[in-house]
């Protein structure tokens, strides 16, 4: 029999001496608290978490969003309030989406480009506030078209071309306004590359693109769209532009273009089902990639923790554990307050 002469899988050694039990046992490592922290391969810490929050009209308002328990759509001050917590907690950035008056809706979207509306209001009112905090808006028409959809609809069509303009004076808006990163949500094609020319010619060199560039048609966004509104008005689905569950390297061509067009980060939504393209992407691609643990997943976790079937505390720092060790950067979620009191005090 001829020998190996390096270890084989199952451990043994170049000597053929078995590399097996007893002189192998795993479990050494894991005996007690402090050999765990030596060994342990991936650390969670508020730097991972991004924290999204819904801004509505109104004055130390908070209203809560019945499939989201815990979280609340925050009038400006509050917004405020929030975003400041934030830091002292050391979380990086914030994620704003607003929940856009009905009456303010329409087809062409006008409202994103209204230098006064709402998400532009409360970006400047944190900035104003001067904080250690990021602040992200996402770039896509869906809180204030009258449709519910990303982009502008011909007939019953997206006009992909249409809307590129219509982000791009989202984009410039919110820029304006202050936000330090834009994130595209819209799905379009070559949205990447005409955001980052109007942004170089216009000043804007240092606002950062984080691209949510393999952003799948997913049932768990159900959630958000109670909470910025559009679940009522959204009219069909949204497969036309979002990609299909079944895909795989359709996502690394989709980062692919969107580095290639001037993303400086890229994101995976949602998150926890789909693990394996955060890993596919931050493996091949080597850029730094969000994932967002959208509202269904939180949804899904914190009805299970209040029935008391899933210890919320838990499941929370796991799933959450779950994106870092699948090489996530960072990751977009829900409960990034609590997870960030909770991880300062273990
Ligand atoms: C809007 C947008 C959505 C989410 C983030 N930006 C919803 C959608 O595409 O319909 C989902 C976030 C979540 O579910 O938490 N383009």
């Amino acid at each position: 029999m001829t020998r190996k002469n390096t270890d084989d899988a199952a451990g043994r050694s170049a000597a053929g001496t078995p590399g097996s039990f007893p002189a192998i046992r795993m479990r050494r490592n894991r005996q007690a608290d402090w050999t765990r922290r030596m060994v342990a391969e991936h650390r969670l810490s508020a730097d991972d978490l991004i924290w999204p929050l819904f801004v509505r009209e109104g004055r130390n308002t908070r209203e809560p969003v019945p499939s989201m328990p815990g979280v609340d759509r925050l009038s400006i001050d509050l917004a405020v309030e929030a975003a400041r917590h934030g830091a002292d907690l050391g979380i990086p950035a914030i994620a704003l989406f607003p929940n856009t008056d009905p009456a303010l809706r329409s087809d062409r979207a006008e409202e994103a480009f209204n230098k006064d509306n709402l998400v532009c209001r409360a970006t400047r009112a944190i900035r104003e506030a001067g904080l250690n905090i990021g602040i992200i808006l996402d770039v896509a028409l869906d809180p204030y078209t009258s449709h519910g959809h990303d982009g502008l609809l011909i007939a019953e069509r997206i006009d992909n071309d249409a809307t590129l303009e219509a982000l791009v004076r989202q984009s410039l808006n919110q820029a304006d306004a202050g936000a330090s990163v834009l994130a595209p949500s819209d799905m379009m094609d070559g949205r990447i590359g005409e955001i980052r020319r109007a942004l170089e010619s216009s000043g804007h060199t240092d606002t950062i693109l984080m691209s949510y560039a393999a952003k799948y048609a997913s049932a768990f966004y159900g959630p958000f769209r109670d909470a910025v509104g559009s679940s009522s008005t959204l009219k069909g689905d949204k497969r036309t532009y979002q990609m299909d569950p079944a895909n795989t390297d359709e996502a690394i061509r989709e980062v692919a273009l969107d580095i290639a067009e001037g993303a400086d980060m890229v994101m995976v939504k949602p998150g926890m089902p789909y693990l394996d393209i955060v890993r596919r992407i931050a493996s091949e691609l080597s850029v730094p990639t969000f994932a967002y643990q959208v509202s269904g997943e939180y949804a899904m976790l914190m009805g299970a923790a209040n029935n008391g079937w899933l210890d919320k505390d838990r499941v929370m720092i796991e799933s959450l554990m779950a994106f870092k060790r699948a090489g996530a950067a960072g990751v977009l979620t829900y409960f990034a307050p609590e997870a960030a009191t909770l991880l300062s005090k273990t």
